[in-house]
This record gives structure tokens, C-alpha cells and sequence, in this order.
């Protein structure tokens, strides 16, 4: 079954946090790293949040740069990414800026926890799709359905923790682009990449290849690719390359 890559975009502090203890919304770094996130977000076929990033950071989780949406135009594809939520619950608002901002089409997927209601007004603004069992929604299963039905090759996941946490425990992590901000948070409940220490517990490490690193003004952007280091043969190494 085709299956999108997961590609993440995460800024974190120079102590792993990527946000404090009461959850700030995101946004501590420059305008430059901003400017990147967008063009990371253009990338996307769609874009995935979790609910709580959504609402913390009040997403409308568009693509406000003409240029990002005319050179997508020009490659064939939509203007912007599918817009795509993850809630189990299910408890999202009508009055969350998502839904009040037009722009590409919404997919949420969530379980039957979601109250009737709730499903009532968002099915008239985005495909709901539920889990028919179970209190989680299958991440592999969900990719699945966004590579089969939207056609989704990339997916450019921006949070938060929790969702990453999903997606890096069931190996469905493609690539990591993190920006390392002059900063240091503290906190021991301040979330780190894959949420608070708690609960970012992985059966085993994940081995990350470095792409790229670049510095630029006092940040760092890191790109890794999910997957052991390639090995250097001998016969290479001797042939001098
Ligand atoms: N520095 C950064 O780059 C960055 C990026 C993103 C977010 N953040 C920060 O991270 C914080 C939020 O992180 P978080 O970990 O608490 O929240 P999150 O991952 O954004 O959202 C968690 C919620 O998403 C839903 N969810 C997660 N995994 C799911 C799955 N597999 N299936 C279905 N639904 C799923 C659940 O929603 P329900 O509760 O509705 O079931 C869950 O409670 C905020 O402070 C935000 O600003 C920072």
C-alpha cells in the first residue's frame, strides 16, 4: 500500500524544549526561520497538526506567501496543502481560526469520542474520517487513506509532540528539519520534541542521518533523514572519495 513520507518541522530550544511548562504558542524564532517553515510547508502535498498545536497556536495552517502558492501552481499542484487534524477526541470549535479561514481542503481524523454534535457542524466543512474502533486513530492507516484518496506523496508534519511522538514510535518519520533557537527554556514538564519527558518514552532510539546544517544568524537549521548512517566502504575510502 503507497504510503506518504512524514517529513517534521520543529523548532526547539538549545535545551530540547519546543515550548515552555505553559505551553506558549509557537513562534520563538526569527523571521528568516519563519520564512523556512513556509517553504518547508509548501513542500507538502498536505500539512498535519495535532489538536493542541492548533489551538494553542491559533493555526489557519494556509500558505500567506503568493509566491510559495504560484510556484506550486506552476509545478502542477494546488495552491496549498491539504490541511489535516489529528484529534482523538474530537473536541474541536467552531470558532477555532482553522475553520473560519478559507483555503484548502480540511481533513480531520478522530475516533468515535467524537460528540455528535461536533460532527454535525465540521462534516459541512471538512471529510471526517473516524476510527471505527478503538480510542486512537491509526496513523499508518490514516497516511494510507491520504496517499490513496488526496494523493498525498509528502506530508509535512508541524506538531506538536504528541502527534511526532505517533509518528516516530510507529516508524512512519521520513526526514526532521529542526531549527535551534539562541534559547534556553528549563522546565522538566516543558515538552521536548516528542512531548514532556513522561511521556516521549520509545522502545529504541531512532537513529538520525545529518542532510544538512546551516547557520544562519544565531540559529542552526538541522535536516536529518530518519535511518542509520550509510556506511563509507573501504574500497571508497581508499579510492579517495
Ligand atoms: N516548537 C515547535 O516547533 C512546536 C511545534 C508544534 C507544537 N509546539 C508546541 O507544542 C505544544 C502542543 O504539543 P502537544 O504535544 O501537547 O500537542 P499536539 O501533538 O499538537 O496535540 C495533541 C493532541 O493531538 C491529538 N493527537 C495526537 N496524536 C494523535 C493521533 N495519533 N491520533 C489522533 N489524534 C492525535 C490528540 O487530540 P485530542 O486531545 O483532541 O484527542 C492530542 O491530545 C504547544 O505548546 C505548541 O505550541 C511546538
Amino acid at each position: 500500500m503507497k504510503m506518504p513520507l512524514v517529513e517534521a518541522n520543529f523548532a526547539v530550544t538549545v535545551d530540547g524544549k519546543v515550548s515552555t511548562r505553559g505551553h506558549v504558542p509557537t513562534g520563538f524564532t526569527s523571521d528568516r526561520d519563519k520564512r523556512r517553515l513556509l517553504e518547508i510547508r509548501a513542500r507538502g502535498d498536505a500539512l498535519l497538526v495535532g489538536r493542541r498545536t492548533l489551538e494553542t497556536d491559533n493555526m489557519a495552517m494556509g500558505l500567506p506567501v503568493r509566491s510559495l502558492q504560484e510556484r506550486r501552481l506552476r509545478e502542477g499542484r494546488t495552491a496549498e496543502p491539504l490541511r489535516v487534524i489529528f484529534s482523538n477526541r474530537g473536541d474541536l470549535r467552531r470558532d477555532m481560526r482553522v475553520f473560519r479561514t478559507p483555503g484548502a481542503p480540511i481533513v480531520v481524523f478522530t475516533t468515535r469520542a467524537m460528540p455528535a454534535a461536533t460532527r454535525a457542524w465540521l462534516e459541512r466543512l471538512a471529510d471526517v474520517r473516524v476510527e471505527p474502533r478503538g480510542r486512537s486513530v491509526d496513523l499508518r492507516r490514516a497516511l494510507q487513506a491520504l496517499a490513496r484518496d488526496y494523493r498525498v506523496g509528502v506530508a509535512v508534519c508541524e506538531g506538536g509532540p504528541s502527534l511526532l511522538a505517533g509518528f516516530v514510535g510507529a516508524g512512519l518519520l521520513s526526514k526532521l528539519h529542526v531549527t535551534w533557537a539562541p534559547l534556553i527554556f528549563g522546565g522538566a514538564e516543558a515538552p521536548t520534541l516528542l512531548g514532556p519527558a513522561a511521556s516521549s518514552l520509545l522502545r529504541r532510539s531512532v537513529p538520525l542521518r545529518l542532510e544538512s546544517f546551516l547557520v544562519e544568524g544565531e540559529e542552526a537549521c538541522a535536516t536529518y533523514a530518519v535511518g542509520r548512517p550509510r556506511k563509507i566502504s573501504k574500497t571508497a575510502t581508499a579510492a579517495g572519495r
